[in-house]
């Protein structure tokens, strides 16, 4: 059979990765309704060789879709998605909006697949940071159990949406002529002081709460106990916005709860879904956000036994943080739904 599919956000970094995967993976689409904002009415895209002509947003924009894919921020999922799910669609929500709910399953397919059984109409993709690293620490926690983990992040400037992209190319430019540096989007649109993001590394991203940590390195704290259904895991972490396009890379230091074996740890992850190992430092290679870039899978490298710490390892993980990251994640969900389905 197939499927009435909804993009919401079609025309943003995400939802633009959402309908390019539908396509590449030939998903029973059977129709494809495109939305976004008031501002993109009218806007052609082009889906498996048809124009598609994108169409406002509204709570009546649902009626006949089975599966609405929103990628438009907290905001737009908070006001929209109810809507959709009274109409009958499921919605896979890849904004912050739903994710810690108790009754909306935040879900890794490598990770927790079955949690989507319990779904009520909304199922959450997780923050793009913490997909890949709890994609490659998964073989780990199930093999050995984690106590702790502290990550530090580099985090392209996609994750920030298409105008931060846009940002960075004109603030490179800038920098380069020698002009004043332009600043409108970064580190967070909504607020009014802005940082340059060229030639530079700003360890904001999102707001602050009020324990000194921002609100993305708490998505990594909560989120990674709610996904492993584990909530003694300590997680520690910072993240940081750098002049990279397309690809979150992240140092991650884990604690196991056992003693563990490194050729073990890298067998367990060679065989892991959605990993591949790219670790040889004789020949000096290791993950890179270039090479992830475009890519569905996550990289680990650089995987080494930590200097005092006996039960711990050091790793670096790499992925595209608008695929496996957020567009991916969300497409391989509605491919295990209507899988269940049939
Ligand atoms: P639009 O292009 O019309 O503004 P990005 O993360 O790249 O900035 O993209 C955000 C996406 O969310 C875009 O497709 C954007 O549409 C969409 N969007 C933003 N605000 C709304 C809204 N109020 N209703 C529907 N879609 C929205």
């Amino acid at each position: 059979s197939s499927y009435n599919v909804a993009v919401v956000g079609a025309t943003g970094a995400v939802g633009q990765k959402m309908i390019q995967l539908l396509e590449e993976r030939d998903f029973p689409v059977q129709q494809l309704k495109l939305l976004a904002s008031s501002r993109s009415k009218g806007t052609v895209l082009q889906f498996k060789g048809a124009e598609v002509i994108v169409e406002e947003a509204t709570p009546e924009s649902f009626e006949g879709i089975d599966i609405a894919l929103f990628s438009a921020g907290g905001k737009t999922s908070k006001q929209l998605a109810p809507h959709a799910v009274k109409s009958g669609a499921v919605v896979i929500d890849n904004s912050n909006g739903f994710r810690m709910d108790s009754n909306v399953p935040l879900v890794v397919p490598e990770v927790n697949i079955e949690d989507i059984q319990q779904h009520q109409g909304i199922i959450a993709n997780p923050n793009c940071s913490t997909i890949q690293m709890v994609t490659a620490l998964k073989p780990l926690y199930d093999r050995y159990g984690i106590e702790r983990i502290i990550v530090s992040t580099y985090q392209a400037v996609s994750g920030a949406g298409y105008q931060a992209i846009q940002e960075l190319k004109k603030q490179t430019e800038e920098v380069l002529k020698g002009e004043e540096v332009t600043k409108k989007i970064l580190p967070v649109s909504s607020l009014p002081i802005k940082k340059q993001i060229a030639f530079n590394a700003i360890p904001q991203i999102d707001i602050f709460e009020e324990n000194g940590f921002t609100l993305e390195e708490m998505k990594m704290v909560r989120e990674t106990k709610k996904i492993f259904h584990d909530p003694q895991i300590q997680v520690t972490a910072t993240c940081v916005r750098i002049p990279v396009v397309y690809g979150h890379s992240e140092s991650v230091y884990v604690e196991l709860k056992q003693d563990y074996n490194l050729a073990e740890v890298l067998n367990l992850l060679k065989e892991a879904p959605g990993i591949v190992v790219v670790d040889d430092p004789a020949n000096q290679e290791y993950p890179l956000a270039i090479d992830a870039a475009g890519k569905l899978d996550v990289y680990v490298g650089r995987i080494r036994k930590d200097l005092n710490h006996p039960r711990a390892l050091n790793m670096w993980i790499v992925s595209d943080n608008l695929l496996k990251g957020a567009a991916w994640n969300a497409v391989q969900i509605a491919e295990e739904l209507i899988k269940n389905a049939q």
